[in-house]
């Protein structure tokens, strides 16, 4: 991998590369499952040739598409939840940072439709104003009720200001190629339709529509996401047990996990990287916790939650593993002052740069969390771009899939979601529950 790196190092004290040794057979086993097709859930491994025989033709009108989108929008509400909507929120929030402060730049991108709060759907039509904008509706099934619901409310919005065809010329449907109510009512109305891959379950489909066209939108280059994509497809599907990250980092999770682990911890040193954690909590959640198995993935932004959640990481029960988003940023330095009188006690600081004292906390933690118990290692991320984005998604989802073949489960269903859909629709007087 080009810009992404796996740090074992401070796992050693608690997995030794012998006992890392009983777990490649099963690794490698996992690996050939997954890239041959054998496993359960096969017909959900699209995207694991994604990056390199994605569908050019589609490819090129996302980019046309977001061109469109940012010359007739100063707006773009995202309509979708979970898997439909995680990687753009992940991949805008990091390569387009506003930390909760403003746009994204050029294109103010609103999520909608990802939970049912009247406050939320009302503070984001507030925000729009009498702005022009633009709507991506983005559901596999095109049933889902969260996004469903939105997509009712922005779809009358932009018919009464822009009249049915000039509202057409706005919405933007990604869903299946062929079925659905998304699709059929998409058709029915003119929306220009991208589409979900058959064999690519929502929170494999980041390389998809589903995430290029908000991603393309927000600015970003969607060329160097997918290159970044193909690089860690090629390295991770030819590199051995030794050298292959993802084989190795899948390894010791289930080591970890057979050995009476129970929590593994995503944790972040800047908030940008917030949403990529939620994208890998359910990336992981989904693909892992079924049949009563699975390590749950739970995420900290520090240092912020080292003032919340660190007694409990350094001190409570010793069922955690900690892999740290580590990230190389460039962004402008800002140095600490040197102050006449040394009040506040900084003094000691002055001439270093913020970055200095985030790499110091971050390097301090994971020696005080190691320390207390808690297996650390790192994931490092070379700078914040396109490409080094795209090794990341393709890693975690490749990783993904290799551990949880070796914990036993198909990585590709998600049974368990449908319960609670089916108690509340049983609540809300569905026909037929
Ligand atoms: O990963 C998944 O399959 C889910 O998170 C779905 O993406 C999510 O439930 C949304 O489904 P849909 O795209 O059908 O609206």
């Amino acid at each position: 991998m080009k810009k992404i790196s796996f740090d074992e190092t401070m796992l050693s004290s608690f997995c030794s590369e012998k006992e890392l040794e009983t777990m490649k057979n099963d690794a490698l086993a996992a690996k050939d499952t997954l890239v041959n097709g054998t496993g359960e859930g096969n017909d959900y491994i699209g995207w694991v040739n994604l990056p390199e025989n994605y569908d050019r033709e589609e490819f090129a009108r996302i980019k046309a598409a977001a061109g469109r989108i940012r010359e007739q929008s100063q707006a773009l509400v995202v309509i979708g939840i979970g898997g439909s909507y995680l990687g753009a929120r992940a991949a805008i929030e990091f390569l387009k940072p506003s930390f909760g402060y403003e746009n994204a730049g050029g294109l103010d991108i609103y999520y909608a439709g990802n939970q049912l709060s009247t406050a939320c759907l009302r503070h984001v039509i507030k925000l729009i104003g009498d702005r022009d904008f633009s709507v991506n509706v983005i559901s596999k099934s095109g049933t889902t009720t969260e996004p469903a619901v939105a997509f009712r409310v922005f779809k009358e919005l932009l018919e009464k200001k822009y009249g049915k065809e000039g509202a057409a010329r706005r919405i933007y449907a990604t869903t299946d190629k062929a079925r659905g109510a998304l699709k059929k009512l998409a058709d029915a109305e003119g929306y220009e339709t991208f589409v979900v891959p058959d064999d690519v379950g929502g929170r494999y489909s980041v390389l998809t529509a589903v995430g290029l066209l908000p991603i393309a939108a927000a600015g970003c280059d969607i060329d160097a996401l997918m290159a970044g994509g193909q690089a860690a497809r090629e390295e991770l599907l030819s590199a051995p047990f030794e050298t292959n990250m993802a084989l190795r980092y899948a390894a010791y999770r289930n080591y970890f996990y057979r050995n009476g682990k129970a929590v593994e911890i995503l944790a972040d040193y800047d908030p940008s990287l917030h949403y990529i954690c939620e994208w890998w909590k359910q990336l992981y959640g989904e693909s892992e916790g079924k049949d009563g198995n699975g390590l749950f993935p739970a995420s900290v932004d520090l240092t912020t939650d080292l003032h919340s959640m660190g007694q409990y990481i350094q001190d409570g029960p010793r069922f955690l593993i900690e892999t740290v988003l580590g990230l190389n940023d460039d962004a402008e330095p800002i140095l600490i002052k040197e102050e006449p009188e040394d009040l506040d006690g900084l003094n000691y600081l002055a001439g270093k740069p913020l970055s200095f004292v985030n790499d110091c906390a971050a390097k301090g933690t994971a020696l005080a969390h190691s320390q207390g118990g808690v297996p650390n290692s790192v994931i490092n991320i070379d700078g914040r771009d396109a490409f080094a984005l795209g090794e990341l998604f393709y890693f975690f989802e490749f990783a993904c899939g290799v551990s949880g073949y070796i914990l036993g489960v198909n990585p590709f269903n998600q049974p368990g979601v449908e319960s609670y859909k089916k108690k509340m629709f049983k609540l809300l007087g569905k026909p037929g529950y």
